[in-house]
């Protein structure tokens, strides 16, 4: 990693320091960064059907909150100022993303989220809010006043389509130019307002709520767990309320419910199942013409193989999770399948062992992997 990204801290004394602490400013983090895509070419995006994307306009006050797939005539009747433009998963699209999340690798890849980039004209921003994400907002063309505040009132303004602080009241204040970044903890109030033409990255990390993970656990424990026996009473006595529940009928099924169990196997399952999940509206599409697995071990060993841009892979003691599934895999394959989970890419898988060219085979047919190496297209 580059130093200049954490302003000359290490990778270490920032997660003590700072992470999920207080937030961090640093000059010229990634000096002469201008942006990856131009702001044409981030409304290209926002005009596709498989991208999120939000454009958000104030007037007096009032803000206004339409979202995508747009066309590129919602663009031509904006006004000059005040409004904003963004897109979520912008690394779905473009290697150099990829790349640009990679560089942020002293975090687990089982907190990243997206690259969330935004375009606005002067003025342009989504108001004082503050997130539940960690983020590092980095700066790319133009230049971006950011407040920021620890305030604890975090009542919103009613109404309001998105969320806004009631009464925002900033401590520090910043310009940012191209290549200075800021990390906020989550729940760090914080407004960004465009000074001239500008476009902010957000590299964005996840912490799912407890609730969300309960219910989510819950769907995947009715998939897994199987409770034997039928509700039975040979033994059914005489009721004078024919309306009631019994006790009996309370505990007999108390006692089945009792039942399900789980363990640390199923939590590793769950998480990684969980994490890799794919967003509802992503895709994979499978190569057209697919080459045969011994062509495709033979083009692996020589060009390499990478991740598809939208793939999530993690892996967990004996799995390894890609896009929402759990696959048990042997020692020698994890040990490459792990490099491909860290580094999204094998520069030149050659010498894998046959478990993993073929699980790698089965993935390049869903459209997961691709032959060739980062960036460059096989
Ligand atoms: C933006 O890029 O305008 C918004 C980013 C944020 O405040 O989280
Ligand atoms: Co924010």
């Amino acid at each position: 990693m580059r130093t200049e990204l954490l302003g000359g801290l290490s990778p270490r004394t920032f997660l003590r320091e700072y992470w999920q602490k207080k937030p961090l400013l640093v000059r010229g983090a990634l000096p002469g960064f201008q942006g990856l895509l131009t702001h044409s070419e981030l409304i290209d995006l926002a005009c596709r059907e498989d991208a999120q994307s939000r454009l958000i306009t104030q007037k007096n006050a009032i803000w206004q909150v339409r979202h995508g797939p747009f066309t590129l005539d919602s663009f031509s009747r904006l006004p000059r100022k005040k409004w904003t433009l963004l897109v979520q998963d912008v690394n779905h699209f473009l290697p150099a993303a990829r790349d640009l999340l990679l560089q942020f690798n002293f975090i687990p890849h089982s907190r990243l989220d997206d690259l969330m980039v935004s375009y606005a004209p002067a003025g342009g921003g989504v108001g004082p809010h503050f997130d539940s994400y960690d983020v590092f907002l980095l700066q790319g063309m133009g230049h971006r006043c950011w407040q920021i505040s620890a305030q604890r009132d975090k009542r919103l303004v009613m109404d309001a389509p998105l969320k806004i602080l009631h009464d925002f009241k900033p401590e520090q204040e910043w310009i940012l130019e191209s290549g200075d970044m800021l990390y906020l903890p989550p729940g760090y109030a914080h407004h960004g307002i465009a000074k001239d033409n500008c476009m902010t990255y957000s590299i964005g990390f996840r912490a799912p709520s407890y609730q969300e993970l309960t219910n989510q656990f819950l769907i995947y424990l009715q998939d897994h767990v199987v409770v034997e026996g039928m509700y039975c009473d040979p033994g059914l006595a005489l009721q004078s309320h024919p309306g009631r529940i019994s006790s009996d009928m309370v505990s007999q099924i108390g006692t089945a419910l009792g039942k399900i169990k789980w363990g640390p196997t199923d939590i590793e399952r769950f998480i990684g199942t969980y994490l890799t999940e794919p967003k509802p509206h992503v895709f994979f599409t499978p190569p057209p013409r697919p080459v045969t697995q011994k062509r495709f071990s033979d083009q692996i060993s020589k060009s390499g193989l990478r991740l598809d841009l939208k793939s999530r892979m993690l892996c967990r003691g004996k799995n390894v999770f890609l896009n929402g599934e759990a696959y048990p895999v042997g020692t020698k394959a994890r040990r490459s399948l792990e490099k491909l989970a860290d580094r999204h890419a094998l520069p030149i898988a050659g010498g894998l062992d046959t478990g993993a060219v073929a699980l790698l085979y089965q993935w390049y047919l869903y459209g997961y992997v691709e032959i060739g190496k980062p960036g460059l297209t096989a």
